[in-house]
């Protein structure tokens, strides 16, 4: 029969050696918080709740952190791991589950799929507490795992190890399995007396293997996964690590990635099949791009969506805008949130767009900035159109009809209309509107005077 489990997940600490303002769980891997990384794979065992041992900014990590099946207790002062499960003691008796999930808060790379056989090992073997090993590259940081002579285990926190205890290469990962009666049993045992002068989970572990408790240790393979995120620089190494592993997955889906060194792709960023995407792209948050796309160098898109056979030129940014399908845009284009280019639509070098939407198969190939404005379709914009949408007090919009042409180095002075296959002069400053049909030019007369240059020169 399955036991019932729920999940605790350790969150509360500062995370000193982070050297920042925000709590460490809150810092972000591929567009993620550490803590909400943490979650998802915890989620996929399907435990009835998650509990996060909240403290050092719990309100922050409290907001982060919603949803039916997670509840946060409080740890007011962070008195070390022991005293964090403690905090959830009340909580978890009443729950009334069987097993329970302790899991630092610092782990991002841990999977479902490594959980998982953790998870069936403890429930086949019935323990009272299962703690995951593993032998990392660089065992520095971690508590190193001892055998007691009767069979049990301890482990030994890197500050308290001696010198030849640090040469052991088995660690403790900081996941560990109870039954949680036993662990309310064993856990007012531990003391404070070490080096930290904190509670140690860690002292969990030898005080159940002579008490009579079946203690197991399951070691994993995925020894790259147990990374606890301690500063900076482990971070990085962890960001470099989910990074390659989303590409990964994409590249299995059809997507061809040229350069796993600089393309960064986050977390809920999806692809459709057959796109490119070439060395140094960058694409954020919610962005979804479909099928066939291509997305050059240097391009940096937040946000928006992408639809097919797109192409994104070299050092593009677009930011929470939409692009339907077939659209061409680049080199050099600045899209500001809330644009819409539809289908077929191509838009060039050095041009700026924001809260613009811009019609179907209409182009605007150089030197543009197009704000508050609507664009309809089949629209020419010539190089240099400005849309000067804001008079210093309010922005006011433009509205270009379909089939219309702006000349080159157009001012449009919002509010304004240009109608209906309407044409705009080179060089024009438009401040009425334009009616469908017409031509507008607003230009000062050209003068000439014959032989000035020569003149000039005696
Ligand atoms: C811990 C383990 C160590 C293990 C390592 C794996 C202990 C004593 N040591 O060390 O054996 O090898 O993880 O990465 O457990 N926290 C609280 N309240 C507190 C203290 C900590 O919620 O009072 C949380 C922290 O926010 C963090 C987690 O517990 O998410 C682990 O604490 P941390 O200080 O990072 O432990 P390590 O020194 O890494
Ligand atoms: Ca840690």
């Amino acid at each position: 029969m399955k036991r019932s489990l729920h999940a605790l997940i350790l969150a509360a600490g500062k995370g000193t050696r982070f050297k920042s303002e925000k709590i460490k769980v809150l810092h972000t891997l591929l567009g993620k918080s550490m803590l909400q990384i943490v979650l998802d794979s915890v989620s996929g065992l399907k435990p009835e709740k998650i509990h996060i041992v909240v403290g050092y900014q719990k309100d922050s990590v409290k907001a982060e952190t919603s949803g039916d099946h997670i509840n946060c207790v409080v740890q007011e002062e962070q008195k070390g791991t022991a005293h964090a499960v403690l905090s959830a003691k009340s909580v978890l008796s009443k729950e009334g589950g069987e097993d329970l999930l302790v899991m630092n808060g610092d782990l991002p790379l841990i999977r479902t799929e490594t959980l998982r056989p953790f998870l069936k090992f403890h429930q086949k073997m019935n323990n009272s507490l299962t703690f995951m090993t593993a032998e990392p590259e660089n065992p520095f940081g971690f508590g190193r795992v001892f055998k007691t002579e009767k069979g049990g285990f301890f482990v030994v926190e890197e500050k308290d190890a001696t010198p030849v205890q640090k040469k052991i290469k088995e660690v403790n990962v900081g996941i560990y399995l109870f039954n949680i009666k036993d662990l309310f049993r064993a856990l007012p045992k531990i003391s404070n007396k070490n080096k930290k002068g904190e509670y140690y989970l860690t002292d969990i572990i030898e005080i159940m293997s002579f008490g009579e408790m079946k203690v197991g240790k399951f070691k994993t393979g995925f020894r790259e996964e147990v990374v606890g995120v301690n500063d900076r620089y482990e971070l990085a190494l962890a960001v470099d690590v989910l990074r390659k592993r989303k590409i990964e997955s994409l590249t299995a889906n059809g997507v061809t990635v040229y350069d796993l060194k600089t393309t960064w792709i986050d977390f809920d960023v999806k692809i459709g099949g057959d796109t490119i995407l070439y060395p140094s792209v960058i694409l954020e948050g919610k962005t979804v791009i479909g099928r066939g796309c291509k997305i050059y160098p240097f391009s940096h898109i937040i946000d928006s969506k992408i639809g097919d056979r797109t192409k994104v030129l070299t050092s593009t940014v677009i930011e929470k805008s939409t692009l339907e399908k077939d659209v061409q845009i680049g080199p050099f284009t600045r899209l500001r949130p809330n644009s819409i280019l539809k289908q077929g639509a191509k838009v060039g070098n050095f041009v700026e767009m924001k809260n613009t939407v811009f019609g179907k198969g209409s182009k605007a190939g150089h030197l543009s900035y197009l704000g508050d404005s609507e664009v309809a379709q089949g629209v020419n914009i010539g190089a240099g159109t400005i849309c000067c949408n804001y008079d210093g007090e309010t922005k006011n919009k433009t509205i270009i009809d379909e089939g219309a042409f702006i000349g080159s180095g157009v001012e449009l002075v919002a509010p304004v209309k240009v109608g209906k296959k309407a044409y705009v002069g080179a060089g024009s400053t438009i401040t009425k509107n334009v009616s469908p049909g017409s031509l507008a030019v607003e230009r000062s007369k050209q003068i000439e005077r014959k032989n000035w240059a020569r003149k000039k020169q005696k």
